[in-house]
Formats: structure tokens, sequence, C-alpha cells
């Protein structure tokens, strides 16, 4: 049987391998899929012991995507622009990786959410890894304005400029976050992962828009509460989860799952 794994460090909890026996058993197909914890020093040799015993594919989750990228011999132009890979598969001797973040989120957007990006105004918050991912695949739906705001500014102005050629990316402080109508705004710090504050200015979280959280977990983050409370929609990270993870299957086994009841079974579990 093709195996399958998420590699990570921690990947206990990971809903990955859930995930993807829903997918195999709605689509009637056969694949073992695992977790593989890979030591935080280990992960080219993890996964090179996998592929080497005949593993057919892995998503890669935290701290090894960055790595993830450089360990395969090609790689997509998205996970090239992302500069990470949470995405291999051995093809023909070799380890393809690519990146279906940026993906699952546009994905999760607009086909389960129902939010336009194209024509848009979105805000980002965040500039590291998260972030990084999701530009590209953001900036091709063409939106009409795309704010980068993070608290280290520079590293917003950096990606900023790198995608600049890509649409209409702008960077921000996080204190003087431009005061527009965003219609969607994404958390794409870890404060959430990390039960930390992010502080906003006040018209933030109080636009008429979408607030989305990368992040997802058995409690709404304390983001997605102060949009509520500013009377925004909210959404935690999920969907793009989900959706990731189809696009993922998608490119290993040729065909495409359809993701609402396994994320409708994934929210009766998590709630
Ligand atoms: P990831 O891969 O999850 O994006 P990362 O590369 O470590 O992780 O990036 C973390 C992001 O969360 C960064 O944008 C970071 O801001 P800085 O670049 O200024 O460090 C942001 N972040 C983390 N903790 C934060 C906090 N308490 N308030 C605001 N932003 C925070």
């Amino acid at each position: 049987m093709d195996r399958y794994v998420v590699i990570g460090n921690p990947v206990a909890h990971s809903l990955s391998p859930r995930i993807h026996a829903l997918f195999a058993s709605q689509l009637g197909d056969s694949l073992e899929y695992g977790t593989l914890l890979a030591p935080r020093e280990g992960f080219a040799q993890s996964a090179r012991a996998f592929f080497d015993t005949g593993g057919r594919g892995a998503n890669v989750t935290l701290p090894f995507k960055v790595e993830a990228l450089q360990f395969a011999s090609k790689a997509s132009e998205r996970a090239r622009l992302a500069g990470a890979a949470n995405f291999l598969a051995s093809r023909s001797g070799a380890i393809e990786a690519d990146n279906t973040d940026g993906a699952g989120l546009v994905a999760d957007l607009v086909r389960n959410l129902r939010i336009p990006i194209s024509g848009g105004r979105v805000l980002i918050i965040g500039a590291g890894g998260a972030a990084r991912g999701v530009i590209a695949p953001l900036l091709a739906e063409r939106p009409a304005r795309l704010v980068i705001a993070n608290r280290s500014e520079g590293k917003a102005r950096e990606l900023a400029s790198r995608f600049a050629a890509l649409g209409p990316v702008e960077a921000a402080p996080l204190d003087a976050i431009p005061e527009d109508r965003f219609d969607i705004v994404v958390n794409a710090t870890s404060t959430s992962v990390h039960g930390e504050a992010l502080r906003l200015p006040r018209h933030v979280l109080s636009a008429h828009g979408l607030a989305y959280d990368m992040a997802y977990g058995e409690s709404a983050t304390a983001f997605l509460a102060h949009a509520r409370a500013g009377g925004m929609r909210a959404s935690d990270g999920l969907g793009m989860l989900v959706e990731q993870a189809a696009e993922s299957f998608e490119l290993w086994r040729g065909r495409r799952p359809d993701t609402s009841p396994v994320l409708a079974e994934l929210r009766i579990r998590t709630a």
C-alpha cells in the first residue's frame, strides 16, 4: 500500500492523518498516512529514511517547511516564492517540493466562506513563514490592495518588495495600519498558537469584513474573539488545513476529494 506521512516536531496532534483517511475512504482509495516525528536537527535524515524505504509523499509542518524545500531536488514556483514547502512527493527517483498552503487559504476564503478576493482589500498581519507562504496565491486572485503589517516593520517591507511584481502589495508597522475598509483581515502571526497578545489599533478589528485566523483549536483565539466583538465575521484556519490537504491529495493521487463533509466532520469533533 502507498505510504504517506506528515513530518513535524511536535506532530502527534496533527489532524492530517485523519483528514487523509477521510479523503481516501470517500474516494474508495487505499493508502497509509501516518505521522513522523523528526528530531529538531534531523529533518533531512528522517525524510531520507522515509523515502528510501518506499514512502510516496509527505506533508511537512512546523518547524521544517524551509528545510523541506532545501531537501527536495525540484520545486514548484509557488514553493520557491513561499521559500518553504509543506508537500513532498517521490516521482521517478526525484523528490519534488510544493507549497499548498496558499491555495488552501484561497479555497477556504473563496469557496467555503464565499468571500471574493478579487477586487477586495486584504490585510495580512505577520511577516513570518506563514504569511510568506500565502502572499503570492492571494495576489494571484487580484485583490485591489494587500497590506502586510508586522511588529518588525522591516520584515513586512522585505516581503512587500519580494512580491511587488505580483500585485498591489505594501507594508506597514502594526501601530500604523492604514484605516481602510478591509474585506479580509488575516492573522498570520504565531500569537494564537503561543497564546500571546496581539496588539492592534482599534480600527483594525471593527471593520465590516471577515477576520481569519490561520490557527485553529478547540476555542476561539483572542484575535477572533475581538473581531466578533467588533462586529466582524470570524473564521479559524481549520478550513485552510483541510483545503491544503485536498490539494496535496490531488497532487499525489490525481483525484480531488470533496472537502465539505470532511470539514463538517472535523468541526463536530473539535467543537
Ligand atoms: P510562522 O512561520 O508561524 O510565521 P515566524 O516565522 O516565527 O513563524 O513568524 C512569526 C510572526 O508572528 C512574525 O511576523 C512575528 O512578528 P516579528 O517579525 O515582529 O517577530 C509575529 N509575532 C510573534 N509574536 C508576536 C506578538 N506578540 N505580537 C505581534 N506579532 C508577533
